[in-house]
C-alpha cells in the first residue's frame, strides 16, 4: 500500500468515526440527523443537538476531512482554478455556511438570490418548490438566468433542484429567508432586513461591499495608507466614517441587521459560555463599546435584567439601537436602565477614538470591535478604555482568534500561563488547524483588511495589544463549534 492511499485510509478512519460520533448522539437523543433537503428550523431540537461539543467536534473532523480527501484525490489545475469561480468541498453538518464569500459567483449569486428575495418566495412556494418561470415572474428577473443561478447553487447544497427547472429551499437556503411576506419585501426595500435572523444582511453586504473591495487586494498593496475599501469606494474615508454619510441609512440598517447575523452564526448561548456575567453585581454598568444595535448586550440584560448597559456608537446605529431595545426590551429602555451614547451632538458623541466618558465601569464589552483595527488605532481605542476603568473592570473583547496551521506550544511562558490560551491540535493527517472546518477565520482575516483595514489576531496579537494598552490578558475562552472567544482582560 502507498502512503498516499494510506493518508486516504486514515482520512476515511477519521470520517467513519466521526459519523458513528455523530449518529450515536443523535440516536441516544432519539432525534433524528436534520435533513439537508428540508428548510433549516432553529427552533427544532435537533438543531440544538448540533451545538452539543460532541456533535460539534464530530462535523469539525468530518468537514475537514472531507476537504482534505477533495484535495488529495481531485485534478490539481481544476481544483485550483475552481477554488477562484466557487467550489466548496463538503456541507457542514453543524451550520449555515459561510466560508464562500471570497469565491466570486458563489458570493454573486447568493447576494442575487437574496437582493431578489428568492428565497422567501420558494418558502412560500413550499416544498414543492416553484418552477423558474414562476419564480422569475414574482422577482421580475429572466428565468433563464434564475435558472443558471440556482442550479450552479443546487450544486452547492443550497437549494433543491426537485424536477427539471423546478427549485425549493433546503436546510442552506432557508437560512437566507428575511421573516416577511414576499410582497411586504417588494414594498420597500429599506424595512427588508428587520426582524430577520441577519444571515440575508450578512450575505448582501458581504457579497457587495466584500466582493467589490475584494477586486482591489492587489492594488491596495501596492498603494500603502490605502485599503481596499477605498479604491473600491474611491473614497479617504474608513467604510464606518463613510455610512455616516447622507443616504446610506439602507447600508447602515443592513450592516448593523448583518452583525445580528453574525451572533446568529454562532450557538445562542455563546455570550455566556466565555465570562460569568452573573457573578456582577446588581446595577453594574456593562458599556457595549461600539455596539451597534446593541444585540449582545441586550442578550446579556435579557437573561441578567439587574444589569445596567450603556450601548455606545455612531449615531445612526444608535438610532437603530433604541428602536431595538424599545421593540425587544421595553421594560429595560422604560427602567432607565439602558442608555444610548451616540446622538450627535458634540456633548454626547461618542468616538473609541476620544476619552471614554463612563468611568469605572464593571465590563467594557468590545464584540466585533478590535479586529476592525490594525494594531496602532486598537491600542488607542484599548488605552481610553483603561484610562476610564477602576481596579474592578474587566475588558472583555469577542473577537476570533486565529488558529496556528502548524503544531507547537506556545513559546511564551507568560502566554501559556493565560487560563485557555492553549490551541487545540486536530489528529494527524488533517491539518493541525482543522483545515477546511476552521477556513471561514482565515477569509474573516482577509475580509477585516479588505473592508477595513483589519486583522483578525492570533492569542500572541491579543497579548501583546493588551500588553501595550495597560491591560493584562488573564483569560481566553474558546468554543467547540466556533472560533469566537471571549478574550478577557483586567487592569495591568
Ligand atoms: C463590526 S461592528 C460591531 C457592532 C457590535 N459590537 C456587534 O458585535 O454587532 C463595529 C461597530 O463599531 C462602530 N464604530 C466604528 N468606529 C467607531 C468609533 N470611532 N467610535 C465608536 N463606534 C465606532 C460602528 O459604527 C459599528 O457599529
Amino acid at each position: 500500500m502507498n502512503k498516499e492511499t494510506s493518508t486516504l485510509r486514515s482520512l476515511a478512519n477519521i470520517i467513519v468515526r466521526a459519523v458513528d460520533s455523530m449518529e450515536r448522539a443523535y440516536a441516544d437523543a432519539a432525534l433524528p440527523l436534520p435533513s439537508l433537503d428540508k428548510p433549516f428550523n432553529p427552533e427544532d431540537p435537533a438543531e440544538a443537538l448540533a451545538q452539543d461539543s460532541h456533535v460539534a467536534t464530530a462535523a469539525k473532523n468530518l468537514v475537514a476531512a472531507c476537504a482534505q480527501i477533495s484535495a488529495t484525490v481531485w485534478n490539481p489545475r481544476r481544483f485550483v482554478t475552481n477554488q477562484g469561480k466557487g467550489v466548496r468541498s463538503c456541507s457542514p453538518i453543524d451550520k449555515p455556511p459561510t466560508d464562500m464569500k471570497s469565491k466570486y459567483n458563489m458570493s454573486s449569486c447568493l447576494r442575487a438570490v437574496s437582493d431578489f428575495n428568492v428565497v422567501d418566495v420558494l418558502r412560500e412556494a413550499g416544498e414543492n418548490g416553484a418552477s423558474v418561470n414562476d419564480i422569475g415572474a414574482a422577482v421580475g428577473v429572466d428565468p433563464r438566468m434564475i435558472e443558471r443561478i440556482l442550479r450552479l447553487l443546487a450544486t452547492h447544497h443550497i437549494f433543491r433542484e426537485v424536477s427539471p427547472g423546478v427549485f425549493a429551499n433546503n436546510r442552506m437556503s432557508s437560512t437566507l429567508e428575511k421573516a416577511k411576506p414576499s410582497r411586504e419585501l417588494f414594498q420597500s426595500r429599506e424595512t427588508r432586513f428587520v426582524g430577520s435572523s441577519g444571515i440575508a444582511a450578512f450575505v448582501e453586504n458581504d457579497g457587495e461591499v466584500g466582493g467589490k473591495c475584494a477586486l482591489y487586494l492587489a492594488e491596495s498593496l501596492r498603494t500603502p495608507g490605502l485599503v481596499p475599501f477605498n479604491l473600491a469606494y474611491d473614497t479617504k474615508e474608513t467604510l464606518f466614517e463613510w455610512m455616516e454619510g447622507p443616504e446610506r441609512s439602507y447600508h447602515v440598517n443592513r450592516f448593523a441587521s448583518a452583525m445580528q447575523g453574525t451572533a446568529a452564526m454562532e450557538p445562542g448561548d455563546l455570550i455566556f459560555r466565555g465570562f460569568d456575567w452573573s457573578a456582577l453585581p446588581r446595577e453594574s454598568v456593562i458599556v457595549d463599546v461600539g455596539g451597534g444595535i446593541g444585540h449582545e448586550s441586550l442578550t446579556i440584560a435579557k437573561k441578567y435584567p439587574h444589569l445596567r448597559v450603556v450601548n455606545q456608537d455612531f449615531a445612526s446605529p444608535i438610532e437603530f439601537s433604541k428602536a431595538h431595545w424599545k421593540k425587544c426590551f421595553p421594560e429595560h429602555v422604560e427602567k432607565g436602565m439602558v442608555e444610548f451614547l451616540g446622538e450627535s451632538t458634540f456633548d454626547h458623541l461618542h468616538d473609541f477614538f476620544t476619552p471614554q466618558s463612563v468611568k469605572n465601569a464593571a465590563v467594557f464589552l468590545l464584540r466585533h470591535i478590535i479586529h476592525d483595527w490594525p494594531d496602532d488605532r486598537a491600542v488607542v481605542i484599548l488605552q481610553n478604555l483603561r484610562k476610564a476603568a477602576g481596579e474592578e473592570t474587566q475588558l472583555v473583547v469577542i473577537d476570533k482568534l486565529v488558529p496556528f496551521a502548524s503544531t507547537g506550544t506556545l513559546a511564551d511562558s507568560k502566554m501559556s500561563a493565560i487560563r485557555g490560551a492553549e490551541q487545540q491540535v486536530a489528529e494527524a493527517p488533517l491539518l493541525p488547524n482543522w483545515g477546511a472546518a476552521v477556513a471561514d477565520v482565515y477569509l474573516y482575516d482577509l475580509t477585516m483588511h479588505l473592508m477595513v483595514g483589519g486583522i483578525e489576531r492570533t492569542v500572541q496579537g491579543f497579548y501583546e495589544l493588551f500588553a501595550k494598552a495597560g491591560w493584562k490578558l488573564v483569560e481566553i475562552h474558546q468554543s467547540p463549534g466556533t472560533q469566537m472567544s471571549h478574550i478577557v482582560g483586567v487592569p495591568a
